[in-house]
């Protein structure tokens, strides 16, 4: 739709007491992401940043911090005295700043996440077409306890007379079930005249935002209400055992749209994917799987159970075994991966590698098919094609002030347990011989033995035993 005239107003200052949380309410995340990120990305699908106005007061600096690159704009509300003051801030610094007053005002709750862009336009939509002063966005959930409620002139009709909070009503009210979802739009000047003439002569002692739905109507103006398409939409999360079941919904959400593009999720439920998260077709998941932050899965890839995925980029045929945590991690097509294999920021794993068992790797390009299947610290490496680093090998890339490089060529054969002090080249087609500890820089072709050669005493442990024998002989006589 067109939104022009339209902006809109996220309110994000309360502390969310009843988490009994430190962190501010609308940081607590869902699907990965702050509450609030949600609700301004619903936001701007529908209206240019600069016409959000965000309004922030209970630790207002970190609220700013995790949102500030979004683009949007602040209102400062200091004392946060309610949903209704929330709004006479924003009236004020339309005053102060002397930025256009838009016609209508979209009104959005910070902590009501899981808002759908279509759902915020279409009650925009029916504002104009009702010639309405206060549109308001509502649901009939199971259980409508904790929320206001919006009381309709007719059970049918659209009109509203009043939105009553769940502490002010009466005994003959308490089973009306039509919530109020904290979402409105407003006809820009009608909030504005109404909202100086709010009291907190109410419950929790607040200047609320619902109380103008009332004072409209006695002015004879408009106030209507439209139900929203679901429910869980527009829940809110107050209390952290809400946020999980809206968290619950969004991922099944994310699971069910993947499944729908050809990803195969074994038990869904059990598995946690955030929601920017892509997985190409023929992907395979199993259970207690973990895909978080910008991870990019291709097609063809099995991923085994409890294997936690952040921030990386997996090509595809890639099969990643149980177990395996990547953080910052490119994979190539073809690689296989784990059990078990830590794969931490900057590791790029090459077409067909292998990385297995207890193997971690850290700002490290290993190259086409090099195998490290076991016991493995490769960090600050570059590692050719076709090498193979056996069981125990490591790169000693830290000298206890600095970081130091290893590279090592294609072809090359590291012996088990062998340790590479960087800053060290083992040129392409050396063989490092098992156990060495690698100094020195190897040449093209060359073997390396860094080990104390090995003596060998036959007869020794027969002779031993003899001499243990003769002096408990001595020792039983003398006693
Ligand atoms: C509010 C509504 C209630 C509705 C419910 C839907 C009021 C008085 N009540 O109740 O009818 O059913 O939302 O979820 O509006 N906020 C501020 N400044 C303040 C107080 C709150 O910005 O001074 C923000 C909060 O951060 C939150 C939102 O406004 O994001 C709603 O506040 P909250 O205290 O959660 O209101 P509810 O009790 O849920
Ligand atoms: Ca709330």
């Amino acid at each position: 739709m067109n939104t022009k005239g339209f902006a809109i107003a996220i309110m994000a200052a309360g502390k969310g007491t009843r988490l009994k949380s430190k962190r501010p309410k609308v940081l607590h995340e869902i699907g990965g992401q702050a509450l609030l990120l949600h609700v301004i990305a619903a936001a701007k699908t529908l209206v240019p940043a600069d016409q959000i106005y965000c309004i922030i007061g209970h630790e207002a600096d970190r609220v700013k911090a995790t949102v500030e690159s979004t683009g949007i704009r602040f209102v400062l509300q200091e004392e946060q005295l309610g949903t209704g003051h929330a709004l006479q801030m924003v009236k004020a610094y339309f005053a102060l700043s002397g930025e256009p007053v838009p016609q209508n005002l979209l009104v959005l709750s910070g902590d009501v996440p899981l808002i759908k862009p279509e759902t915020i336009a279409s009650i925009a939509q029916l504002h104009l077409a009702e010639r309405a002063a206060m549109t308001i966005l509502t649901a009939v959930p199971k259980d409508p306890n904790g929320y206001g409620r919006v009381l309709r002139r007719t059970p049918d009709g659209p009109e509203v007379t009043a939105i009553v909070e769940q502490k002010s009503l009466k005994p003959d009210q308490l089973s009306a079930p039509e919530i109020n979802s904290g979402i409105y739009c407003f006809e820009t000047s009608a909030l504005f005249s109404k909202l100086d003439l709010l009291s907190t002569d109410n419950a929790h002692r607040e200047f609320y935002l619902t109380d103008v739905a009332a004072m409209l109507v006695a002015d004879g103006r408009r106030v209507v209400a439209v139900k929203a398409q679901s429910v869980d939409e527009v829940l809110g999360a107050n209390t952290i055992a809400e946020m999980m079941h809206l968290d619950a919904a969004m991922r099944l959400e994310t699971a069910s749209r993947l499944m729908a593009s050809g990803v195969t999720i074994f038990r869904p439920e059990t598995c946690i994917i955030d929601a920017q998260v892509t997985v190409e077709p023929d992907t395979i998941i199993e259970p207690f799987v973990q895909l978080l932050g910008a991870t990019k899965i291709g097609s063809d890839c099995r991923i085994r159970s409890y294997s936690v995925i952040q921030n990386s980029v997996v090509a595809d045929n890639v099969t990643i075994r149980n177990g395996c945590i990547l953080d910052g991690a490119e994979v190539s097509n073809g690689a296989i991966l784990g059990p078990y294999s830590h794969l931490r920021p900057e590791s790029r794993i090459g077409e067909g590698a292998h990385i297995g068992n207890f193997v971690e790797t850290k700002k490290v390009t290993i190259g086409k098919g090099s195998k490290a299947n076991h016991l493995n610290y490769l960090g600050d490496a570059v590692i050719g094609a076709g090498t193979n680093i056996g069981a125990g090998a490591i790169t000693c890339n830290y000298d206890g002030v600095h970081k130091h490089q290893t590279t090592i060529g294609d072809g090359v054969f590291v012996g088990s347990d062998s340790t590479l002090v960087a800053p060290v080249t083992l040129a392409s087609g050396s063989y490092i011989a098992a156990g060495s500890c690698i100094t020195e820089d190897v040449p093209e072709g060359a073997l390396a033995l860094g080990r104390s050669r090995q003596t060998t005493k036959p007869g020794w442990v027969a002779t031993k035993k003899a001499k243990q024998e003769a002096k408990k002989a001595v020792e039983e006589t003398q006693r």
